[in-house]
């Protein structure tokens, strides 16, 4: 039986109302295995990371792009730690999202890293209103990925974006399904605002 985790059911339970793409994406496990991610579309997510906002505009993020069947896929998929291997296999890009440190010899960057994760945040809700999920992911060697692709000692590999199409949650372990289907929460708004005047 095909049993797909729809956006709708997994979308935010907002205080107050969200741009349907910022309410409706969430971070699946069940991606289908078969699904492409046709070139045009996969252009048009890189292009949202690309008119990310960057100090002084510097534009410090790079990206490995490496499309499911290629041996760039089985590199990356090959780092992934824990059960993150378990699902990202099913992906149909994943993406390792690089900050360039250095802004030249002598000076570093100190928002390479924010400016990196505004692109990605960027490229995830461009995907979602493509009609894709996202699925970012921290677990994975960091030093065999360098190596792997021969990064640069300024270029530091940050995060993963896994990027591909909902599949069937039945193909999922016991205990990735629970955590596919796990109520989605987050602290009170009040939490966050360390001052609120
Ligand atoms: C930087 C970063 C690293 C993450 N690492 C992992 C990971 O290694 N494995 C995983 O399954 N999810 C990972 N996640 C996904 C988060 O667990 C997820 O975004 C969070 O639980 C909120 O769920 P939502 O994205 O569905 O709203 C990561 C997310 C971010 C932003």
């Amino acid at each position: 039986m095909t049993l797909i985790t729809d956006t709708l059911s997994r979308a935010a339970d907002t205080t107050s109302p969200l741009l349907p793409v910022l309410a409706g994406r969430w971070s699946p496990r069940g991606f289908d295995p078969t699904a492409l991610v046709d070139e045009a579309t996969l252009t048009t997510v890189l292009e949202a990371a690309r008119w990310a906002p960057s100090a002084s505009n510097i534009q410090p993020s790079r990206f490995i792009v490496a499309r499911r069947g290629t041996d760039s896929f089985v590199k990356v998929h090959e780092t992934l730690r824990g059960f993150n291997k378990a699902w990202a296999n099913a992906a149909s890009v994943l993406i390792v999202n690089v900050a360039t440190l250095a802004i030249d010899e002598t000076r570093e960057n100190p928002w390479a890293r924010y400016d990196l994760g505004q692109a990605v945040a960027h490229l995830t809700i461009q995907a979602q209103h493509e009609g894709l999920h996202t699925h970012q992911l921290g677990g994975f060697d960091g030093a065999a990925l360098a190596l792997a692709f021969g990064l640069a000692e300024d270029q530091a590999i940050v995060s993963i974006t896994a990027l591909g199409v909902l599949g069937d949650v039945s193909l999922l372990s016991r205990e990735l399904l629970e955590r596919e289907t796990a109520p989605r929460t987050r602290k009170p708004l009040t939490e966050l605002l360390l001052v609120d005047d």
